[in-house]
């Protein structure tokens, strides 16, 4: 009697899990459906894409060349399925118009009105004898490490100067990771995106880093609250405030009631992860774009030369008369974005590209795909920097060259990257010639940002 009980409950138990089961496939079968006039990769099993992604990895290729191969099978517009998500990656030039310029899907963020009233052109220009100040003490440490022989990282030289940069100029705060590169702060700040690297590139195994991240986060709030109480301290003294990116996220809570110490505290952190690591992988991608073509490289030394000579502060007005450069650094964010796209969701049904689609889609807006797609870019693998003269012929298209994105939801740093890299590049090519070490790996990692594999490792030679 006891045994057949026990058979009848293991039948309920096979039954209702088998039941679950054959829900969960009906339920991931009628998601799916919505999509299917939708073109895309064939799904390998139930899983979706996963295994097709996963085999690109195991080629060294990463997400973005993943979305570019299929972009090239089934078009601009097309459906990825992994698991219950259904992602549409987008590279077509009509799609990114309505995506993200008519603003009808706004972040709840409130930092573009703010951002823009500080980060005027007087702010701009402001900061620019502080970048000269933090990128001579760079020079300095680069002058000492620069034999000819020995091997450099350039991505860590890069995290430091754009760490202090970031730290001095948006928040006032002296780290000197430059020259001090062991402080807690700097490592604070590496721990974090190399966690987050990690999870991203891991996700299986997010516990073996989780606890030491989470302690690093939490030194970096703690950071940030001492610095936000420090600014609150100055202004009731009467002492004289900057218009910072500090002074930004401070307004938030004046502006804002629903706005808690948290927030500010995300917001602080939030600054130091898109400001921070983008304008350092920028840099080391121009290393790998420079250093693979060496007549843009005499090109560019020519322009600093002639314009710049041997001048040791670079102002406002010098930036805007170095062309080439300008070109240089449009070209090597065209070549390796280092955001390689954006993501949106639908919040009602939307025909795009001649598709439907419901509410509640999310679209992975491909810059990158964009970017290396021949039908936008003539030979697109070639580093030319002349696509971005004012008079090339070929000209660029604002809705498929999308390295700070557009719209409403667009960088707002992009003027303060732009500047920064600009100065940090004349005063490094008024004083160094380099060399590529050819055995490292040109491939890239895509974690959080897109960054050299191998950390962009040069040899350095000061000038005759
Ligand atoms: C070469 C350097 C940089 C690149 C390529 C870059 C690229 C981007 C891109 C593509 C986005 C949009 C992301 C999205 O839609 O999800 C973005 C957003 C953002 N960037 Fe940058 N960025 C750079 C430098 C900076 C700097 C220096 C700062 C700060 C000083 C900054 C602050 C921000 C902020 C706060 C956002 C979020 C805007 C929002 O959510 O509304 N970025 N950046």
């Amino acid at each position: 009697m006891e045994v057949t009980a026990l058979f009848q409950i293991l039948g309920i138990l096979i039954a209702t899990v088998v039941l679950l089961i054959a829900a969960i496939l009906i339920w991931l079968h009628l998601e799916r459906k919505k999509y299917d006039h939708v073109p895309g990769p064939p799904m390998e099993s139930w899983l979706g894409n996963i295994s097709g992604m996963i085999k690109m990895r195991e080629e060294d290729k990463y997400f973005s060349e993943y979305i570019l191969q299929n972009c090239q099978k089934y078009g601009g517009i097309f459906r990825m399925h992994f698991l219950h998500t259904t992602l549409i990656a987008v590279a077509d030039p009509d799609a990114v118009k309505e995506l993200l310029i008519t603003g009808h899907y706004p972040k709840p963020k409130i930092y573009h009105k703010t951002f823009y009233s500080v980060a005027g052109q007087s702010y701009l220009k402001n900061m620019v004898p502080e970048i000269n100040t933090c990128t001579d003490i760079f020079m300095s440490r680069l002058t000492d490490v620069s034999d000819g022989k020995s091997k450099i990282r350039m991505s860590t030289e890069f995290n430091h100067i754009t760490l202090d940069v970031l730290c001095k100029i948006g928040f006032g705060m002296e780290i000197n990771s430059v020259s001090q590169p062991d402080n807690p702060f700097t490592n604070a700040i590496i721990k974090t995106f190399e966690g987050a690297s990690y999870f991203q590139t891991n996700p299986m195994e997010i516990w073996k880093y989780a606890r030491e991240v989470r302690k690093v986060v939490q030194f970096l709030r703690n950071f940030g609250k001492k610095t936000i109480h420090e600014r609150e301290e100055a202004v009731k003294r009467g002492d004289y405030i900057p218009d910072d990116i500090l002074t930004l996220i401070m307004k938030y809570k004046e502006d804002d009631p629903d706005v808690d110490f948290e927030d500010l505290l995300d917001e602080f952190v939030t600054f130091f992860a898109a400001g921070q690591e983008t304008t350092s992988q920028l840099l080391s991608f121009m290393m790998f774009t420079l250093g693979k073509n060496p007549e843009s490289f005499k090109k560019l030394q020519a322009e600093i030369d002639d314009i710049i000579g041997n001048k040791s502060v670079i102002s406002f007005e010098d930036i805007g008369k170095l062309k080439y450069l300008d070109m240089v650094i449009k070209e090597t964010l065209r070549l390796y974005p280092p955001v390689p796209g954006t993501s949106r969701i639908i919040t009602k049904d939307l025909t795009i590209g001649g598709y439907k689609f419901p509410a509640g889609t999310n679209f992975l807006i491909s810059s990158y795909a964009l970017h290396h797609n021949e039908k936008y870019f003539d030979n697109p693998s070639e580093f030319r920097p002349e696509r971005f003269s004012d008079d090339a012929e070929e000209r660029v298209n604002t809705y498929t060259y999308l390295p700070f994105v557009i719209g409403p939801r667009s960088c707002i740093g992009k003027h303060f990257a732009e500047i920064e890299a600009k100065i940090v590049m004349t005063k490094f090519m008024q004083r160094f010639e380099f060399k590529l070490d050819k055995n490292q790996s040109f491939g890239v990692v895509d974690a959080i940002t897109v960054k050299p594999k191998d950390g962009a490792m040069c040899y350095l030679r000061v000038r005759a």
